[in-house]
């Protein structure tokens, strides 16, 4: 059996990776504090979990749903973008339901990406852009996010062949793993760069309701944005539910009838009871992700203190529930993962799992509860780096 030249050899994807390496840590007593994996260990919130139960028994949702998800779930984007951003896409046209926004993200390379173009993406970064790029022949060109640059890309470093061959740019915030923010001033400069250059911007917006002080803008407010950009929306992160694989991408119409198009070929939608559910979250008036965001604030600072007790470079993070920390004593690559690992059993993930950018960094998540925050704390606490 001939796999294509595509699969690589050697190129697992990061968090199978990763779930492999923690299983084979042990389980039960044995088991490593699972700080790696961004997936969060909280409940669904029971409000959608009724409405799934609900939605379940009809049988008119049952079949196939439309293509471009079920009209109650655009407007519910719709609603939730005009109060979270003060915009109002148009739900037939500039609203896409998604399957989670993963496959989605994937799928926009193939709607996009030609052998020989230029994809760019953000070094680190979350690993689909670029594999998917790859997958469809193009050419990646990796911007690097510097700490010093705030992990936002200097634009004006991407070298104007680059510029010119590109078609299709990743942004992602706010950010894994470096859980910086943009602003406004950034996401106005990317429209104008997009535009002048004939770039799709495509936004990864996954943790747009994880974040500890402001709430963060979307691109699509910048002006121009809408010419230029597609931004991709997921109820997995904000509303505990990435099992559920729902969530949305907004933007100019004809990248949003392009990403329609590769997935009529590929798949038939989520299951219309769980874009009823979706619903019910987005349409929730008790702001469920207030309450999250509390819940990983508080986690987060108890990481955050006890690793710089612990005497270890900590980027304290202002969104997402991840956190940058720098490997100690000029360790490398996956050296700090791996002592983490056999002389904490505690799980994290090495930054340059997201591409060389990452390289000095070591990602930990707060997807675990406060008591193995704590322990995960004190472990690494007795080691001497
Ligand atoms: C940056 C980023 N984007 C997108 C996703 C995909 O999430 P989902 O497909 O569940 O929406 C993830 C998942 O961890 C992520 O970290």
């Amino acid at each position: 059996m001939k796999t294509s030249s595509r699969l690589r050899a050697g190129d697992e994807y990061l968090f199978d990776w990763i779930d492999k390496l923690r299983a084979d840590a042990g389980s039960g007593e044995l088991a490593p504090i699972p700080l790696g994996v961004g997936d969060c260990d909280l409940p669904t919130p029971p409000v959608i979990v009724t409405a799934m139960q609900r939605a379940v028994e009809q049988p008119e949702l049952h079949r196939y749903p439309p293509y471009e998800g079920t009209a109650r779930m655009r407007t519910a984007a719709v609603d939730f973008f005009r109060r979270r951003f003060g915009l109002r896409p148009d739900p037939d046209r500039e609203v896409l339901v998604t399957l989670g926004s993963k496959e989605a993200m994937a799928h926009l390379a193939l709607a996009f990406v030609d052998p020989g173009d230029v994809v760019i993406v953000p070094d680190p970064g979350y690993p689909v852009y670029a594999t998917w790029a790859r997958f469809c022949g193009a050419e990646v060109y990796r911007m690097p996010l510097r700490r010093e640059n705030g992990f936002l890309p200097d634009l004006d470093a991407i070298p104007a062949d680059i510029a010119r061959r590109a078609k299709l740019l990743w942004v992602c915030y706010p950010n894994n793993p470096t859980a910086a923010l943009a602003d406004t001033e950034f996401y106005d400069r990317l429209a104008c760069f997009a535009l002048q250059h004939d770039i799709l911007v495509a936004s990864d917006a996954a943790y747009s309701e994880i974040y500890f002080d402001a709430p963060p803008p979307s691109f699509l407010q910048s002006p121009g944005a809408m010419e230029c950009g597609i931004e991709f929306h997921s109820l997995s992160k904000a509303y505990n539910m990435p099992g559920w694989r729902v969530g949305y991408a907004v933007g100019n119409e004809q990248a949003i009838a392009a990403l329609r198009a590769v997935k009529t070929h590929t798949d038939s939608g989520t299951f219309a009871a769980v874009q009823h559910a979706a619903v019910a979250a987005l349409t929730d008036t008790t702001d469920y992700p207030a309450r999250l965001r509390a819940v990983y604030h508080e986690r987060m600072t108890v990481l955050c203190d006890g690793l710089e007790a612990a005497g270890l470079e900590v980027l304290r993070p202002r969104a997402t529930f991840y956190c940058l920390v720098r490997n100690p004593a000029g360790l490398a690559g996956s050296a700090f993962s791996e002592r983490l690992l056999t002389e904490a059993r505690v799980l994290s993930i090495p930054a340059t799992g997201f591409g060389p950018g990452g390289e000095g960094y070591t990602r930990l998540t707060v997807c675990a509860g406060l008591d193995q925050i704590h322990e995960a704390v004190r472990r690494v606490s007795t080691i001497t780096w």
